[in-house]
């Protein structure tokens, strides 16, 4: 079957999106093919809806490739994971695997990451302003019982505000949440958590922004449990003023649509691949990488992947995103000193090594001595990780769990 969905573009200064083109979707499997609309070609300020794909804005009809099933890959971006899936299959009653992309394609999300929505009408979707989030323990709740298959105790309003942002990427359970006029991307715990995610995430958030790296806004919310709740200020809106929980958009890609990969395909990207095709593009983030991949390796974050590195568009300019998601594996002392992170590093591919770190230097636009002094201030303010951790008020217990996952930034240079 052939399913048409329309595809709405947020375009700079304006609050509500306006009909970019149309995407065609011959079920299963694809590929999409895609066509700007007249009426989007004709105004002044229509932007391209990516750097990437789609980049040309003309009304010839582009066929997206066979990976991502067949969805260009700026779309894959705004649609949901493990999580949204969960609720999308909760809300409608069906089983989460037989969720697919066009299905979610077909309801529009104004909270969906970056500046696109998604239509199976042509009108434009209706962006209603978000309530202030009243009681941040009872979503957790809703949303731990959609986790655990008890959705039909839902009330209506917690569905409704689970449902808006559901289309956020990730696996954790989420929502957005308004909260003193900001927009947060709110991360909850969930029931199989081994330690307090959340107060972990806040603690290398902080340390991340120590090291010169540019972090989202943050708030931790303790729960009337004790348990932490991780708000992330959503770096891809701007509050419109005046007007409360409503927002502008800015453009969103992944570094996974930026390298033109499938998920599947992750191992074969890189920091070095990522800093050559953004210079491609005129995204000048050499050193801003090298020192995330620094990081990523001192703290030992093996979920470095694609989908978490992001570019957003400001504007019209498209520039390197807030780093997000950064958690260290747990690791004890002596068990598995050696380790990979989720993508290539340098010449000798993953492997979390100084070494390899300042293999391809040059290809972040700096010299060995420069890669070395940003790789050795990142590693020894990383050492300072427990005064970071205890700032935020994880355990001993919680802390120990960590005691091997800071080795490279404490002994790990010849
Ligand atoms: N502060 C933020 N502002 C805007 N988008 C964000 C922010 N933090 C994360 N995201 C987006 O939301 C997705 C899910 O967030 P993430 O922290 O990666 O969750 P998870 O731990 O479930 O993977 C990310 O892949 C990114 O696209
Ligand atoms: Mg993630």
């Amino acid at each position: 079957m052939n399913e048409t969905i329309y595809v709405f573009h947020a375009l700079p200064e304006m609050e509500e999106p306006v009909l970019a083109g149309v995407f065609q979707y011959g079920s299963p499997g694809g590929p999409g093919k895609f066509r700007y609309v007249r009426s989007y070609l004709e105004r002044s300020n229509a932007l391209p809806l990516s750097p990437v794909d789609l980049s040309s804005l003309n009304s010839v009809t582009v066929q997206a490739g066979d990976r991502n099933e067949g969805l260009f890959g700026v779309f894959r971006d705004v649609l949901p994971d493990f999580w949204g899936r969960l609720v999308y299959a909760s809300n409608n009653g069906i089983p989460p695997e037989t969720v697919t992309n066009i299905m979610l394609m077909r309801r529009p999300d104004p909270l969906r990451v970056g500046a696109i929505d998604f239509s199976d009408t042509d009108r434009v979707p209706e962006t209603m302003a978000l309530p202030e989030i009243q009681d941040m323990s009872r979503l957790v709740t809703a949303a731990q019982e959609i986790f655990d298959g008890q959705e039909g105790r839902l009330r209506p309003d917690e569905r409704q505000l689970l449902l808006q942002g559901s289309s956020m990427g990730g696996a954790r359970p989420k929502a957005n949440v308004l909260r003193n006029g900001k927009l947060y991307l709110a991360k909850f715990p969930s029931k199989g958590d081994r330690f307090d995610n959340a107060r972990v995430e806040m603690a290398l958030s902080d340390l991340a922004h120590s090291v010169g790296i540019e972090t989202p806004k943050t708030e931790l919310v303790s729960l009337p449990d004790g348990r932490g709740v991780f708000l992330s200020e959503r770096f891809d809106r701007v509050p419109v003023s005046e007007k409360p929980g409503r927002f502008y958009r800015k453009g969103f890609i992944s570094a996974l649509t930026l390298l033109g990969l499938d998920e599947m395909e992750n191992p074969f990207g890189s920091y070095p691949a990522i800093a050559d095709a953004a210079r491609k593009i005129g995204i000048d983030c050499g050193p801003d990488l090298f020192r995330r991949m620094a990081f990523n390796m001192v703290v030992r974050n093996t979920d470095d992947h694609l989908r978490n590195h992001g570019f957003i568009r400001e504007g019209t300019e498209w520039r390197l995103s807030p780093a997000y998601d950064l958690m260290p594996s747990p690791a004890v002392p002596g068990v598995g000193t050696l380790f990979d992170l989720s993508i290539g590093i340098g010449k000798l591919g993953r492997k979390a090594t100084f070494e390899n770190a300042l293999s391809e230097s040059a290809r972040f636009g700096l010299n060995k001595k420069e890669a070395e002094e940003i790789f050795l201030a990142v590693g020894e303010n990383v050492a300072k990780w427990r005064t970071f951790m205890s700032k935020h008020g994880i355990s001993d217990v919680d802390m120990e769990r960590f005691s091997g996952s800071f080795t490279l930034s404490v002994a790990g240079f010849p």
